[in-house]
């Protein structure tokens, strides 16, 4: 089963949007395995958007990332990564379309409120980025034959 790391931004959690956004993964079937509340520091947030670097928004995105507390999450489920960045929408909230979280909640691309990998390979180096093994739960839950095919 795919694994996949979501991180609530800071204008999401200060807008008071955690449970929201934590219900929209949820209702769509997806297993949360890990869950905590970090501030992100400079140097963590330079690894997670290492690929950005030398971008015009990079400067503007390490600030804004750093700039008050997350939540991260690991969710689990079939095809996790595509259906978390389904769920989230476009990186433009502007251009994401209605029903994701980044149009339903969202204005600007700066503020997009929530992080998603967006591949396997990013998955892999992200999710150790934020949790180690210990921190993330193997688990079933009932419902999961009603979810999982
Ligand atoms: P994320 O990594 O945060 O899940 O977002 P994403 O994959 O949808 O978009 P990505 O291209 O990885 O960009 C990372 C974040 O940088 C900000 N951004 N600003 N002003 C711009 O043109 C611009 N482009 C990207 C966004 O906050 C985006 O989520
Ligand atoms: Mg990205």
């Amino acid at each position: 089963m795919e694994r996949t790391l979501v991180i609530i931004k800071p204008d999401a959690v200060q807008r008071g949007l955690i449970g929201d956004i934590i219900t929209r993964f949820e209702r769509r079937g997806l297993r949360i395995v890990a869950l905590k509340m970090i501030q992100i520091d400079k140097a963590l947030a330079e690894r997670h958007y290492a690929i950005h670097k030398g971008k015009s928004f990079y400067e503007p995105l390490i600030r804004y990332i750093t700039s008050a507390p997350v939540v991260v999450m690991v969710l689990e489920g079939n095809k996790a990564i595509e259906i978390v960045r389904r769920t989230m929408g476009a990186t433009n909230p502007a251009e994401a379309a209605p029903g994701t979280i980044r149009a339903d909640f969202g204005v600007d691309i700066g503020r997009n409120l929530v992080h998603g990998s967006d591949g396997a390979e990013t998955a892999a180096f992200e999710i150790p980025l934020f949790f180690t093994e210990q921190e993330i739960l193997s688990y079933a839950r009932d419902t999961d034959r009603w979810i999982f095919e």
